[in-house]
């Protein structure tokens, strides 16, 4: 659900016509709902309100700061996975306590700042790793808690580049290499596993791989109570799936009602990092049409935002709803299949195919849907495009909450040696 609604032909965020804001601030344009920001943060919260969950919102599926301040004021804590994100955290004011920080590679320098700002925990993906961590905490003198990641080996039926639950990805620690750890490491001056975390994918659209890969990992937790060791925290991830297309994803209470009961019982303290959940549905990038191109085999609308600022559909071939800014454009009954495609340079630059769309003219807007996560968070320049302004609507309010980026942005870490001259 959002706050993208037609009101008689005009598409709205909360109270704000698109089409002014396209006007005002140009296209490519993003656009944010606060009110189904918030929303979707706070029903997830309630949701699961019995087991009382720190809900740390996973920074990259949208780190705009205006996004992360939203959030941590009503409570989040927030999912990082880089010192950049580290930066990004503390600048919204997020509590350190509220923070964990997962990632396959972590540099000693991100490890480093990351023991310094007194985080939350680490999520911990490999034993060379967990050694480094003990090596860093010791000679910065402090102690530090971290939660093992876990490989379930469950099958989270998505898309394969965001599965990473199974063996064969290189998320996580097998249960077994795992127990191992956790043993060897009780000998560990500096380290504390005080937790186990899993995350087995992204855009999971039932409660069943979730159920699978906790009720896994309560067995594996009750084993090790058995040999003397308390695990305190369980990190069950993220991964809520969201509509896109015709897929009917859980509501937050269906996956509450799956996976509540297994949580409850465990009287492990819960944490959530959900990142797609909270931001996909509330964001949708405006771009205009440049022209529209007839060939022999296809009808192609050129428009002004490409792969670079959404690259979703050109890296997963992701869906994603393509409206008109204004319905109908006068001529309501007539539609025709199109590929919406951008301006950039390869053939993978599109963001739908053999789409039936209402007929558009140039100059015409479109509105590219559930856009909020992974959009401009994974932009770049490429082509040397700048990369899209964004704004954050609230009710009948429209802020910036990220200039577009100019000429001077694009060069302005680069220099020309002086022997070139
Ligand atoms: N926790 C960890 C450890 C993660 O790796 C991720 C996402 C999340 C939480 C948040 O997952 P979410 O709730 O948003 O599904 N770029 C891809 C998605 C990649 C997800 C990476 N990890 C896409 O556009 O679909």
């Amino acid at each position: 659900m959002h706050e993208f609604r037609y009101k008689r032909n005009d598409l709205y965020c909360e109270n704000v016509k698109i089409r002014d804001l396209a006007e005002k601030f140009g296209t490519p344009l993003y656009v944010y709902s606060y009110t189904t920001l918030i929303g979707h943060f706070l029903k997830l919260k309630s949701a699961f309100q019995a087991v009382n969950p720190l809900i740390c919102y996973s920074v990259k599926a949208n780190s705009n700061l205006a996004i992360l301040r939203a959030l941590v004021d009503k409570g989040a804590g927030l999912d990082i996975v880089s010192g950049g994100e580290l930066f990004r955290a503390k600048k919204a004011g997020c509590p350190a306590e509220r923070i964990v920080y997962a990632s396959v590679g972590k540099t000693a320098y991100e490890i480093e700042e990351a023991i310094k700002s007194g985080i939350l925990f680490f999520n911990v993906e490999s034993f060379p790793e967990l050694k480094n961590i003990q090596h860093i905490a010791r000679r910065l003198k402090k102690r530090v808690k971290v939660a093992l990641r876990i490989n379930p080996d469950v099958e989270p039926k998505t898309h394969k580049y965001i599965t990473t639950g199974k063996l064969t990805n290189k998320f996580g620690i097998d249960f077994e290499s795992a127990r191992r750890i956790i043993l060897l490491t009780r000998g560990f001056s500096h380290v504390e596993i005080s937790g186990l975390h899993i995350h087995i994918g992204s855009q999971i659209t039932t409660g069943e791989p979730f159920a699978a890969a906790i009720t896994k990992i309560i067995g594996f937790i009750r084993g090790l109570k058995r040999e003397g060791i308390v695990i305190e925290y369980l990190n069950i991830g993220g991964g809520l799936g969201i509509v896109y297309d015709r897929e009917m994803p859980q509501t937050a209470d269906k996956f509450a009602a799956r996976i509540l009961p297994l949580l409850k019982k465990s009287g492990l303290k819960i944490i959530m990092e959900p990142g797609r959940f909270i931001v996909g549905n509330a964001g949708i990038l405006v771009t205009r049409v440049l022209y529209v191109k007839n060939t022999p085999k296809k009808k192609f609308i050129i428009v002004d935002g490409g792969m670079n600022d959404l690259i979703r559909p050109a890296l997963y071939e992701a869906y994603h709803q393509v409206l008109p800014v204004i319905k109908g454009f006068g001529r309501e009954a007539e539609a025709e299949k199109a590929d919406v495609v951008g301006p950039i340079c390869e053939s993978g630059d599109f963001f739908a195919k053999d789409r039936v769309l209402p007929l558009v003219e140039e100059g015409d807007c479109l509105a590219v849907m559930g856009a909020g996560a992974y959009g401009f968070s994974m932009a770049s320049n490429y082509n040397s495009r700048r990369r899209p302004q964004e704004i954050m609507v609230n009710k009948d309010k429209a802020f910036v909450i990220r200039k577009r980026e100019s000429y001077g942005d694009l060069v302005h870490n680069e220099s020309i040696p002086r022997e070139f001259k």
